[in-house]
């Protein structure tokens, strides 16, 4: 059984397979008005950094299996933390009052200590610049759901390669799936890290370093856009400058792009991808995170025992 989600490599192919067909019974639930089997359950979100989509979309799923919330939004400055409470106590203290627990901090490996000290399950919804594990499963789900397949697919992932905990843990879970190509497209500033390169390399998984996304573009099923992530700069501006706007998908990247192919991005966006382009039927960003709500109405249904 499912417990703690801190990791997106944590995920077998079985496993994965029970979670999509999990998310599209939540889809046809949604439809029908949603469900009663995680009354009397509750969860408890504890963000500490900001959200739209990850922590809006958990509660909205607890809330359509029946279940309850508590929240805090901005957990540094109106939990105990802001007292010098550390996270490890705070998850304790949490324990007696919710049965799983949603975490987001801006430390690497963070979920994974609040894990270590939960009995009931901690899920990661996004730890700095390490993983964002649901997101993954959310963006693998949506290529599933949009393309009909994972096995045999060339995957561009552009831009913020180096910060974007996002793009990290897709490649952990693409490297479970054959026959896939990975194309990373960054400036030098932003490469992908070691880590995950090693992690494709073992698995024989094949993957290129490039920098033109013209060349990328014909040649790829999916398009995974991602934001430069101004926040980890810190003070370092100049680079910052020199790294936005290098990437951007436009109506002339379109004419570029397979009629097959679809675009994704974890999103929120900024001006990596133009507005103009939102129509076409390529764009995947917003169903990509519709798809959001019932993957984690699956994960919640699984990590509590709530499934029918
Ligand atoms: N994709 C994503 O994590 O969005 P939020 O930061 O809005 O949750």
């Amino acid at each position: 059984m499912l417990h703690h989600v801190v990791e997106a490599q944590q995920f077998d192919r079985p496993t994965l397979e029970e979670v999509f067909r999990l998310s599209t019974e939540m889809e046809q639930l949604v439809r029908q008005g949603g469900d009663t089997r995680c009354v009397g359950r509750i969860m408890a979100t504890l963000f500490y950094e900001p959200s739209t989509r990850t922590r809006f979309s958990f509660e909205a799923a607890m809330l359509r299996l029946g279940g309850q919330v508590i929240t805090t939004e901005n957990a540094g400055e109106f939990s105990s933390v802001a007292k010098g409470e550390t996270l490890e106590d705070t998850i304790r203290i949490l324990n007696g009052y919710a049965d799983v627990i949603v975490v987001r901090h801006y430390e690497v490996g963070a979920a994974q200590r609040a894990a270590k000290v939960s009995a009931v399950p901690v899920i990661n919804a996004g730890d700095g610049p390490g993983q964002h594990p649901t997101q993954a499963l959310l963006d693998l789900y949506t290529i599933q759901r949009e393309l009909g397949r994972v096995d045999g697919l060339q995957v561009a992932m552009v831009g913020d390669l180096a910060n974007g905990r996002t793009v990290r843990s897709l490649a952990y879970l693409l490297g479970k799936f054959r026959d896939v190509r990975i194309r990373f497209v960054a400036p030098p500033l932003l490469r992908m890290k070691p880590d995950i390169l090693e992690y494709l390399q073992e698995r024989g998984v094949a993957y290129s370093e490039e920098e033109l996304l013209e060349r990328v573009l014909p040649e790829v099923d999916v398009v995974y856009q991602t934001r430069i992530q101004k926040e980890r700069f810190g003070d370092r501006l100049a680079d910052y400058e020199s790294c936005r706007r290098l990437y951007v998908i436009n109506r002339a990247s379109l004419d570029l792009l397979k009629p097959s192919a679809i675009i994704m991005h974890p999103l929120p966006r900024v001006d990596e991808i133009t507005m103009d382009v939102d129509d076409d039927p390529r764009a995947a960003y917003f169903r990509q995170a519709q798809n959001g709500l019932y993957v984690r109405m699956a994960l919640l249904a699984l990590v509590l025992g709530s499934k029918q």
